[in-house]
């Protein structure tokens, strides 16, 4: 069906039981996260700026390191909501065209599975995160194991269309994938990213065995402006969970 409301964001609900029973705030674990991402950045580096509630904790530690330990680096934010919380706590700004390259980038995750293949969108800054992500050395990604799954596709995979003939572009994508695709809402009104575009959101349920022909197909939709899916762009996975944080890195990955 086409241009339904729906609240993409199917998370489980926060707070977690330890093994000792003891309620633990995922905030805090998410915090942990994104101040641990942190480590791979280093002074004079140029440092890609993810979008979400995760990443934020990384913007934040990166602006303490700047004014607290006289640490130089300039950061390209992937939306206009990370430009203005990296101006407040303030990490020196520069546009991708004038740099060209990032050492790395931080980013958050809506999923990622055994492969470091990535569902990202859910914050709708995906075109954004993505170019970035593609100009970055490497890529570390901070999430609590909420998103850990085994088969990519439980979170609605978003996609970032265009204005124009959105209702064709969304039947189109629909038929590609053989599940419902619905129009991304917010407070009753139609999202508009960054952009300029619209969130298609396509509920294909647990099942994308093959991210890469996925997104290929995809692509081949000419409203189609990109897709979430991140293939072999992530190096490193910070995961907070009940056990603490954990870094995953993958093995041929450009950390490893
Ligand atoms: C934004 C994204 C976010 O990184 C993703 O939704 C994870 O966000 P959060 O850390 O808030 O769960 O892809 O487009």
């Amino acid at each position: 069906m086409v241009g339904q409301v729906v609240n993409s964001h199917f998370k489980k609900p926060y707070g977690l039981h330890s093994p000792a029973g003891v309620m633990i705030d995922v905030e805090q674990l998410k915090q942990q996260a994104g101040i641990r991402a942190c480590d791979y950045v280093k002074d004079g580096m140029k440092v890609g700026l993810g979008t979400g509630s995760t990443v934020k904790y990384s913007v934040i530690e990166l602006g303490r390191k700047i004014n607290e330990e006289g640490m130089q680096i300039v950061g390209v934010p992937t939306s206009i909501a990370t430009a203005d919380l990296a101006r407040k706590v303030g990490i020196p700004l520069v546009e991708l065209d004038d740099v060209t390259n990032l050492d790395v980038v931080i980013d958050g995750t809506d999923e990622f599975d055994s492969n470091f293949q990535l569902i990202k969108g859910g914050g709708a800054a995906l075109l954004r995160e993505k170019i970035v992500a593609q100009q970055s050395a490497a890529m570390v990604v901070v999430a609590d194991d909420r998103k850990e799954v085994e088969t990519l596709g439980a979170f609605p995979l978003p996609i970032e269309i265009t204005p124009f003939s959105h209702g064709i572009t969304i039947e189109r994508i629909s038929q590609e994938l053989g599940c419902q695709v619905t129009l991304r809402n917010v407070s009753g009104d139609t999202l508009t990213t960054d952009n300029g575009n619209y969130i298609a959101d396509a509920h294909t349920g647990p099942n994308i065995t093959d991210p890469s022909s996925c997104e290929k197909a995809l692509l081949q939709i000419a409203g189609v402006v990109q897709v979430g899916l991140f293939i072999n762009m992530c190096d490193v996975v910070i995961l907070a969970s009940e056990n603490g944080i954990r870094t995953l890195t993958k093995p041929d990955g450009r950390l490893s």
